[in-house]
C-alpha cells in the first residue's frame, strides 16, 4: 500500500526522517511531499526543500519525493492513494491535526490519516525552533542532516 507523507519540511529534521524510516517499514511506497504555498516566507525554495528531502531518503529505496499545490486531499487521490501520515508530537499539535484530518474527510471519505507518534528524542524537534536556533547560533547536530545545517548557515549568510 502506498501512503502519502505531506509537509512544509521547511527544513527537514531528524523528527521528519524518523517518520519517514519507519514509514518506510510499515507501507511498500511512500510519498514524502512538500505543499507548496502554506507559508509565506519559507526560509527555503520548494526546490531546495524537494533537493534536501531527497538526499536525507537516498537510503530508502520504497521513498519518493514530490511536491503538490492546492488540497491535500485532491493530490492524494491524483496520487491513487488513501493513506495519509502525519507525525505527532505532543498534545499541542493534536487538536490541530485532529481539526485537519476531519476536514480531509470531509472532502474525500475514502482518504485516512494515520498518525505516528514521534521518537521521544524529536518531541521537542521543529523546523521553526532549528531555523532559530542556528539564527542565534547553536548547533544543530542531530537536529537536521548535516547538509541541511550548512544550507541553513549558508541562508542565513544571505
Ligand atoms: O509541515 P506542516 O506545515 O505541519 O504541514 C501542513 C500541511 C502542508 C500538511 C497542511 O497545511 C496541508 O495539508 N496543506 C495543503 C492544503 C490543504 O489541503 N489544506 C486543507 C487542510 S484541512
Amino acid at each position: 500500500m502506498k501512503a502519502i507523507y505531506p509537509g512544509s519540511f521547511d527544513p527537514v529534521t531528524a523528527g521528519h526522517l524518523d517518520i519517514i524510516e519507519r514509514s518506510a517499514r510499515i507501507f511498500d511506497h511512500v510519498v514524502v511531499s512538500v505543499a507548496v504555498n502554506i507559508e509565506k516566507k519559507p526560509m527555503f525554495t520548494v526546490a531546495e526543500r524537494v533537493k534536501m528531502l531527497k538526499n536525507a531518503c537516498r537510503h530508502l529505496d520504497n521513498v519518493e519525493v514530490d511536491y503538490f499545490h492546492g488540497l491535500l486531499v485532491n493530490y492524494v487521490v491524483s496520487r491513487e492513494a488513501k493513506v495519509v501520515v502525519k507525525g505527532l508530537r505532543a498534545v499541542s499539535d493534536f487538536e490541530f491535526e485532529f481539526q485537519m484530518s476531519l476536514m480531509n474527510r470531509r472532502i474525500s471519505e475514502e482518504v485516512e490519516t494515520l498518525f505516528m507518534m514521534t521518537s521521544a528524542e524529536n518531541s521537542f524537534l521543529s523546523s521553526r525552533l532549528v531555523k532559530e536556533m542556528a539564527m542565534f547560533g547553536a548547533s544543530l547536530e542531530g537536529l537536521v542532516p548535516k547538509e541541511v545545517e550548512l544550507r541553513i548557515i549558508e541562508k542565513l549568510k544571505q
